[in-house]
């Protein structure tokens, strides 16, 4: 257990530097004395960065939900496993133990087989916020059936688009969903997606809502009464190391979303061991993050992570303002929250309200908050800190991404001192690098430079679902041998990275990454658009805003503008969802391309952030006065 949990800054060091010189030794004596296995490995890494090829705990065979579940039953059996806090605050929360787990999850399993579900299958998970979609998961896990979790806040294109670029069998859906004051008709969102869904099969709907849906003979079912007639007990499928666990989408700068696939052991070992580490978590915790686990922060950091550690992890359905903004802070005081992970955007939302909302509840459980998916800014860190942390809780910026699996770039509570704005040190395997756009590595400190990764570590994601060409193009091929994050890092002097944001055409919203090209894709799709391009502006809660610019056909010229912005916004929450929608739009004339037909966004970038001057070299443009023109009719 020597390097399982991290005791000290001296300890860490020794850590890191045994991890990087000896990294097999490292990950297999983790990987040896914290898991259940079926049967050993035969070597602990092989990879290629060129052809993106990684193979961690070759032949190991296991089953993820074993060491969820089943390995916690003997000691762990009667403590909860889950705490389901729902919307509505006055309904009763709901406690599953260990053993009821695997209960749930083996009728689940059950059900699954019994609806013809192999393993290796693909499964569509489109579920709220509730109990139902982590067991989904763990039964899928269970079976060796592939779980992909579509977030219940996409569109029905964006499901349908998702559920067709990997073929599901199944889906599992809901009735519908609660967030906030709002109700989510999510069946027939799901209807509506399946009329161009051939791959589906069975879909199985859990009752949330009770609302009329329509039921389509065949192929659709409640899922309550097929569980009650299965049984509770459930044999877990041999898995090899690098089996897939799970697909999840994330959106590209370019083209469709891009399917993540993540294997079993390496997912399985680096999420656990960064879950105990970053979170200090000690045996009688409770544990909330706030994410939904439609994003890659729940699978890792609400389900596997701490059901791995035998952790209680806390699943809640509703929304930081309802009923009111307390939400969060009642929830913390009422289940005695111990580690509290939740975004920055969240963190400016509460913020700008009363700080009585705060203060009114005791929040002297907490030992550790965390921040992720969006860099945090100084103003919500300093605020986060004081205000929830009382100072007295370590705040860990953690920074990762759906391809890396696991946090790669965090402080460590009580052993690594924070820095606010900063991730701070890697973790144990992790080899951060800083490159400039000609590929030379940026050594010393207080440099920027793009953020690359030099090794592999156990969860980094294999491949994209059916194009292993565009994951090397994606990731390996602008800096040879090494992995691209797409995002930019600063060093400080001691050696601690700040992330400064995407490099790339992806633009964080809310902590969600919108890829820019498959928006203007959308935006074109409307009658009048002739071509669009889009950036990202500050935004005081959302960390970034889309500010569009619209070029309009001849026939669009005249038209009515407030309508068609609405008609813009309806096209993206319809093919997208509302997370996508345009905070403001600018029709223009034309946009500045070089000769080569590039859009020089950088330009529009600073147009749009409200500079007036210094837009740099327009001399490579084809019409070097559209800029003026743009800039004079700002919006
Ligand atoms: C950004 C979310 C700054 C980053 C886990 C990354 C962050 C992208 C941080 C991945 C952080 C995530 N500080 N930026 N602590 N965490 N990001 O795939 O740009 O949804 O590349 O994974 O979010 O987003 P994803």
């Amino acid at each position: 257990m020597s390097s399982y949990s991290i005791q000290s800054l001296e300890h860490y060091f020794r850590v890191y530097r045994r991890s990087v010189r000896k990294p097999k030794k490292f990950w297999g004596r983790i990987a040896e004395d914290n898991f259940t296995w079926y049967q050993k490995w035969e070597k602990v890494v092989e990879f290629d960065m060129q052809e993106a090829r990684f193979t961690w705990f070759k032949n190991g065979k296991l089953n993820i939900t074993k060491n969820c579940i089943d390995r916690h039953l003997a000691n762990l059996g009667d403590k909860n496993a889950i705490i389901f806090e729902p919307n509505n605050p006055n309904e009763p929360a709901r406690h599953y133990t260990y053993n009821q787990l695997y209960s749930e999850v083996s009728r689940m399993a059950n059900v699954l087989r019994d609806q013809g579900v192999k393993k290796g299958d693909r499964v569509c998970i489109y579920l709220p916020m509730i109990p139902e979609l982590a067991i989904a998961m763990l039964a899928c896990a269970r079976i060796g059936a592939i779980h992909s979790v579509v977030f219940a806040g996409f569109s029905a294109q964006a499901l349908s688009a998702r559920i067709n670029d990997c073929t599901c069998r199944m889906l599992i859906t809901a009735d519908g969903g609660y967030r906030g004051s709002k109700k989510i008709s999510l069946k027939q969102i799901a209807d509506e997606a399946l009329s161009q869904t051939p791959s589906i099969e069975k879909v199985l709907v859990v009752k949330r809502t009770g609302e009329r849906v329509s039921m389509k003979e065949e192929r659709d079912q409640w899922l309550q009464p097929l569980l009650e007639q299965a049984a509770a007990a459930s044999k877990a499928e041999v898995m090899d190391a690098e089996e897939p666990l799970f697909i999840l989408y994330t959106s590209g700068s370019t083209g469709k979303p891009k399917g993540m696939l993540h294997t079993t052991a390496g997912y399985m070992v680096y999420t656990a061991y960064t879950f105990k580490n970053i979170f200090n978590y000690q045996q009688d915790d409770v544990y909330w993050c706030t994410a939904d686990i439609g994003w890659i922060t729940g699978h890792s950091y609400i389900l596997y992570g701490p059901l791995l550690n035998g952790a209680t992890t806390v699943i809640f359905e509703g929304i930081p303002s309802y009923p009111d903004y307390s939400r969060f802070w009642e929830v913390i005081q009422k289940h005695r929250v111990n580690q509290f992970y939740t975004s920055p955007t969240a963190i400016r939302s509460l913020a700008k309200e009363k700080i009585e909302y705060v203060q009114r509840f005791q929040l002297d459980s907490l030992k550790v908050i965390g921040s992720v998916g969006e860099p945090i800014n100084e103003e919500a860190w300093h605020w986060y800190n004081d205000h929830v942390g009382n100072k007295r809780c370590p705040l860990v910026d953690t920074w990762w991404q759906t391809e890396t699996g696991g946090i790669l770039i965090s402080a460590i509570p009580f052993v690594t001192p924070t820095k606010p704005t900063y991730a701070s040190l890697p973790l144990p395997g992790i080899r951060p690098v800083l490159m400039d756009e000609l590929r030379n590595e940026i050594t010393g400190n207080q440099k920027t430079g793009n953020l690359c990764i030099e090794f592999p570590w156990p969860a980094i994601a294999r491949t994209i679902w059916g194009d292993h060409q565009r994951y090397i193009d994606t990731y390996f091929s602008k800096y040879p041998g090494k992995y691209f994050t797409g995002d930019g890092a600063l060093r400080d002097e001691v050696g601690y990275y700040r992330i400064t944001g995407r490099v790339d055409d992806v633009i964080i919203v809310s902590g969600h990454n919108l890829g820019t090209a498959p928006i203007e894709d959308v935006i074109s799709e409307h009658p009048y658009v002739a071509e669009s391009a889009i950036v990202g502006i500050p935004h005081e809660i959302k960390g970034n805003a889309l500010y569009g610019f619209v070029v309009l056909k001849e026939t669009g010229l005249w038209r009515d503008r407030n309508n068609l912005i609405r008609e813009i916004n309806q096209l993206i929450t319809d093919q997208i969802g509302p997370i996508a929608k345009l905070e403001k739009i600018q029709f223009v004339n034309g946009l500045p391309k070089t000769r080569s037909g590039k859009i020089m966004r950088r330009i529009l970038r600073k147009i749009a952030e409200g500079e007036d001057s210094d837009f740099g070299d327009v001399t490579t443009l084809v019409d070097p006065d559209i800029v003026e023109e743009i800039r004079r009719e700002r919006v």
